[in-house]
């Protein structure tokens, strides 16, 4: 968090694209929590080392096509018999980038096993690769995990966790109003507007509805947050509504479900969280902000951009003034 803070500091003054410091910041964090550290150099111009296989830009570029190949409507799908032409060419880039992603997936499997090897007895496992690489030697397991599997539970977790004097971890609970801005910003403009189709295991009855099992369900978040019977002008950002109010985001209070909620609720919520709140709090701590001269706040566009998240669809363009003494921008 210092180095990226410290990054920014060395662009103060001039209008920043914000969004593409912070998705370099997630996929770092994330990256090396699932990988392991040594597998990016951290900008295309650094020389690649022993260890690392590609720059976290060329990472970045991977994840951004996992994203988007995921939400694409492939006609194929759909209308089976023009399948084999790949019409809109979605096949042949889905197979070129699984070409990339295996040729990258043998180079951590390999360099972990070999660090397994030779630390034999002492190995403690360091990152989500070394767990479930220690699961898929299991032979007590009930349910035999594949390289496949470890392929897709780990690109899972990247793509899940991309498309957020430091404030630190402990610092957090003593914040409410950052605790509220959160909520607020996640009522107004959730990650997600549809969550991913959930199917009814069972009959069941849901605010007076009958659900039929086998029913699949959709729940927009997008409307649930700007309901008018849930939420006081609901179109007015006010994190304030959330003062004093015990609403959490945890799939409990059904009216802010920006993780969903049940059994397929999202499993990296409270990383995602910390990682939003302490990057949020520092940014707010270290700089002042401002928009650009040439920009106007009346010409600031809210507009979401569709898909699978609904990142907005002009990004945001910010100038930061440095607030604190020099030297707690160093690391
Ligand atoms: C602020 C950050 C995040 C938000 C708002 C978010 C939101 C969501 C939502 C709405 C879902 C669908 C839940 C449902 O179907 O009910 C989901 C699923 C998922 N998320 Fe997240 N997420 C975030 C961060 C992360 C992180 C950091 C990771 C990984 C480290 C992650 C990994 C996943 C995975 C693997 C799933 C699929 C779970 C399943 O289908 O069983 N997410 N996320």
């Amino acid at each position: 968090m210092r180095a990226f803070v410290s990054r920014l500091h060395g662009l103060s003054g001039k209008p920043v694209v914000l969004k593409n410091h912070l998705v370099c910041l997630s996929l770092s964090i994330i990256s090396r929590m699932v990988f392991g550290k040594k597998h990016f150099s951290v900008s295309g111009d650094d020389q690649l080392g022993s260890n690392s296989i590609m720059s976290l830009p060329e990472f970045q570029e991977i994840v951004d096509e996992v994203l988007l190949l995921n939400r694409v409507l492939n006609i194929g799908d759909w209308i089976p018999w023009p399948d084999f032409l790949d019409l809109q060419g979605y096949v042949k880039r889905m197979k070129a980038l699984k070409k990339k992603l295996d040729r990258f997936h043998d180079h951590v499997f390999d360099q972990h096993k070999r660090k397994k090897k030779e630390l034999a007895k002492n190995f403690v496992p360091q990152d989500m690769v070394d767990l479930l690489l220690q699961l898929a030697d299991d032979p007590d397991l009930d349910f035999k995990l594949t390289y496949d599997h470890l392929r897709g539970l780990t690109l899972d977790l990247i793509a899940g966790g991309t498309d957020t004097a430091a404030v630190e971890e402990k610092d957090i609970p003593h914040l409410p109003y950052l605790d509220a801005i959160m909520k607020e910003t996640m009522r107004k403009h959730p990650v997600t507007s549809l969550l991913p189709p959930h199917l009814a295991m069972e009959n069941c009855e849901v605010a007076e509805y009958d659900i039929q099992k086998g029913t699949r369900v959709f729940v927009n978040l997008w409307s649930i947050g700007r309901d008018p019977s849930l939420w006081e002008q609901p179109e007015e950002f006010r994190p304030e509504r959330f003062l004093g109010r015990n609403i959490d985001v945890k799939g409990r209070s059904f009216e802010l479900l920006p993780f969903g909620a049940g059994r397929r609720m999202c499993p990296g919520y409270n990383l995602g969280l910390k990682m939003d709140q302490l990057s949020i709090a520092n940014l707010l701590q270290a700089f002042n902000w401002k928009l650009p001269d040439n920009t106007k706040v009346e010409d600031l566009s809210m507009e979401e951009a569709s898909g699978l998240t609904t990142p907005r669809k002009f990004p945001l363009v910010a100038v930061m003034e440095p607030r604190l003494p020099l030297h707690l921008y160093k690391i």
